[in-house]
């Protein structure tokens, strides 16, 4: 048998695939990665810290060196260096709690064949809903997918050293930039659109850290909430384009363009795919959730980008990676 030839064990792999999320789930619900990470190292220990069946302990170890993010050393368990970055919890970037939410949503994906004849959700969508409680459960879980980009961009646009800038993030979610953005400028204020509820979310946890009397929220559906003009220094639109068709990113590229005062800048951050979509693989499935959940969203490309931030009025736009997004700076 020559290396390629085809053999069965992908496609298994990938049509059991949801064996991956349930695994990773039950692991980070049981703190599997933190024990490890901390020492425990065989089955019976972490039954014991983790206060589970040793069978049960040693089945997800089974599954999470099965889905490469445990090794087995002599006998010895310990986590492989992507599992110690992003599963251990509580930390900036632990992805640990979103693992978690992915495996409450697995059941949606019995509608997607219907999904996919339809060309759009045929439950009730998420995305166009006023003041969903998908969000509420969201915006904590996906905050430290955008803390690399958050953290990128204090450096990019120097914001550490801009004083008093105003800074307009819409559809802010847990307010995880204007977080980041007032902690690195302390003369920096921050205004989030966002719905009532998860203004609420962002707020509590901006005044934990400590910014909160540099933090307005305004509460409402940013299509139809006014951005105010030439007023903000900075303003941000993550993880928004993905859910909005080509129209309505224009439509509010167009008002943060005039938001903004002359020279200054427009953060995205979305999962981009290149301009053929031939890659990157995780934002070319990203536009099956979309499809889902939205009556009009997908993965942009680049090119989508460009053509509608010029469309805006924007001079110049520059991509960047910031893993798991793609940061575009407009100005
Ligand atoms: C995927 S989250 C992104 C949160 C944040 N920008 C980030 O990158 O972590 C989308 C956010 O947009 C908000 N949102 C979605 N549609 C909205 C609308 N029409 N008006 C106001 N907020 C909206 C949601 O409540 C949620 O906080």
């Amino acid at each position: 048998m020559t290396d390629n030839q085809p053999t069965p064990d992908r496609i298994m792999r990938l049509i059991n695939g949801y064996w991956a999320t349930g695994v990773l789930a039950a692991a980070a619900t049981h703190s599997l990665f933190t024990h490890l990470e901390n020492g425990v190292d065989t089955a019976a220990g972490l039954a014991a810290r983790a206060e589970i069946s040793e069978r049960g302990a040693q089945t997800l170890l089974d599954g999470l060196v099965s889905v490469g993010l445990v090794e087995l050393h002599e006998g010895r368990y310990r986590n492989l260096p992507d599992a110690s970055t992003y599963l251990v919890e509580d930390t900036p970037v632990s992805l640990a709690r979103f693992a978690k939410l992915k495996l409450k949503h697995m059941g949606a994906l019995t509608d997607l064949a219907d999904v996919v004849r339809a060309g759009g959700p045929v439950k009730a969508p998420v995305v166009e809903v006023a003041n969903n409680p998908h969000w509420e459960e969201i915006v904590k879980a996906i905050a430290p997918q955008s803390v690399p980009a958050a953290t990128a961009a204090v450096e990019l646009l120097g914001l550490a050293e801009a004083g008093e800038i105003s800074i307009l993030d819409v559809g802010g979610g847990s307010g995880i930039y204007s977080g980041t953005w007032l902690e690195a400028n302390p003369a920096a204020r921050a205004t989030q659109i966002d719905w009532e509820p998860i203004n609420a979310i962002a707020r509590r946890l901006l005044d934990e850290r400590g910014v909160g009397d540099r933090f307005t929220c305004v509460d409402g559906d940013f299509h139809t909430t006014g951005f105010g003009t030439a007023e903000h220094d900075v303003a941000v639109y993550s993880h928004i384009a993905h859910q909005e068709g080509p129209e309505a990113n224009i439509e509010v590229f167009t008002r943060l363009r005039q938001a903004l005062k002359p020279g200054g800048t427009l953060v995205v951050c979305d999962y981009v795919v290149d301009d053929d979509r031939s890659g990157p693989a995780f934002p070319l499935i990203f536009a099956s959730e979309m499809l889902l959940k939205s009556k009009q969203g997908s993965t942009w490309r680049q090119a989508d980008y460009r053509e509608w931030l010029l469309k805006a009025g924007f001079e110049n736009v520059a991509f960047y990676s910031a893993p798991p997004g793609t940061l575009v700076i407009a100005r």
